[in-house]
């Protein structure tokens, strides 16, 4: 308890990641990948906020702009007395228009994996709604320890930002399934969904002018070098974003630009000139096939919320 700020933070000790484990592992594989939770070092993440404001990258500033508008129905569908819950919160900067609606008295349960992002927020939180009950969980969200055990019920639980994309629609389906069973009674769960659409524009979010999203993408190689002493040659790779529209999803890539050794965590790494490093997957539906995929994690849509452009869409789910 942080008594002075008045906020509780409990840190479930959420399992550190083994970077040299992932990186052995998904270098050693074929086709090669690395998991897109690598990016996300202080680095990776000062990149990634640097990207949500890029002129191309519309998920972040549209989502936004569907909570600020309809925030306050959003709240409308949660029981008296309900708790928040925000999977992943980091700074909690696109709650505001959900908070600036949620009855004074109410808790707010911000989950994320960052202790100081948890801190930094419910400060800044606590000095905008002083009657707000924050209790900020450390943990991973996807991890069997249960977040759910640290949250009253019944909740409104958000899921925002389109990471619902990064999952495999399997994982997606159990994922979502997790979260119905931990809003029941009476409770609702809310997702961002990023929308199918003109393939140039969703392939210009991951490849913005500047250069951002280039840079996030090769900083999984710096951080292997930084962390694993590794000797990736970041001039000999490059960005790749690429549509796989069988898949429904945009893909990012980091492409090996000439044939090369690296030395990674006590191996060696062979590539091939155009070989690549399969490092993100970010699904893509239209309104139908979302609704589909919550209906097979037994998830009825009440309602979804779209930007004018229907580019993205917050979808309220309640078990059915
Ligand atoms: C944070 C996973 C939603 O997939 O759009 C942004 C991450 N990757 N640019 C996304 C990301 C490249 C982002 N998510």
């Amino acid at each position: 308890m942080s008594g002075r700020e008045s906020f509780w933070l409990v840190n479930l000790h959420p399992e550190p990641l083994d970077v040299r484990g992932e990186v052995a592992a998904g270098l050693a594989a074929t086709p090669k990948h690395l998991a897109p939770k690598l990016f996300y070092d202080a680095a990776g993440s000062r990149l990634f906020d640097r990207i949500t404001r890029q002129p191309e990258y519309y998920l972040t500033r549209t989502e936004t702009d569907i909570l600020r508008r309809f925030g306050a129905e959003m709240v409308r569908l949660a029981p008296r007395g309900a708790v928040l819950v925000e999977l992943g919160s980091g700074t909690s900067r696109k709650t505001c228009w959900l908070l600036d609606h949620w009855t004074a008295g109410d808790l707010y349960v911000p989950v994320d994996i960052s202790a100081d992002a948890l801190r930094i927020a419910a400060r800044r939180l606590k000095r905008r709604y002083p009657h707000l009950g924050i209790r900020a969980l450390v943990a991973d969200y996807t991890a069997p320890v249960a977040w759910e055990n640290y949250a009253p019920s019944p909740r409104l639980v958000a899921f925002l930002g389109s990471t619902i994309g990064n999952f495999e629609p399997e994982a997606a389906v159990r994922f979502l399934a997790r979260l119905g069973a931990a809003v029941r009674p009476g409770g609702a769960v809310l997702v961002g969904v990023d929308l199918k659409k003109d393939v140039d524009a969703l392939l210009r979010a991951y490849n913005d002018a500047a250069g951002v999203t280039a840079r996030f993408n090769l900083n999984l190689l710096a951080r292997c070098n930084r962390e694993l002493g590794a000797d990736f040659d970041l001039g000999a790779f490059g960005h790749a974003v690429r549509w796989n529209a069988a898949a429904g999803r945009i893909e990012m890539h980091l492409v090996s630009l000439r044939a090369q050794d690296v030395r990674v965590a006590g191996r060696c790494v062979h590539f091939a000139a155009g070989e690549t490093i399969h490092t993100e997957n970010s699904y893509k539906f239209t309104p139908e096939e979302f609704e589909r995929l919550a209906a097979a994690a037994g998830l009825a849509t009440r309602h979804i919320w779209f930007d004018a452009d229907r580019r993205f869409g917050v979808y309220a789910l309640v078990p059915r």
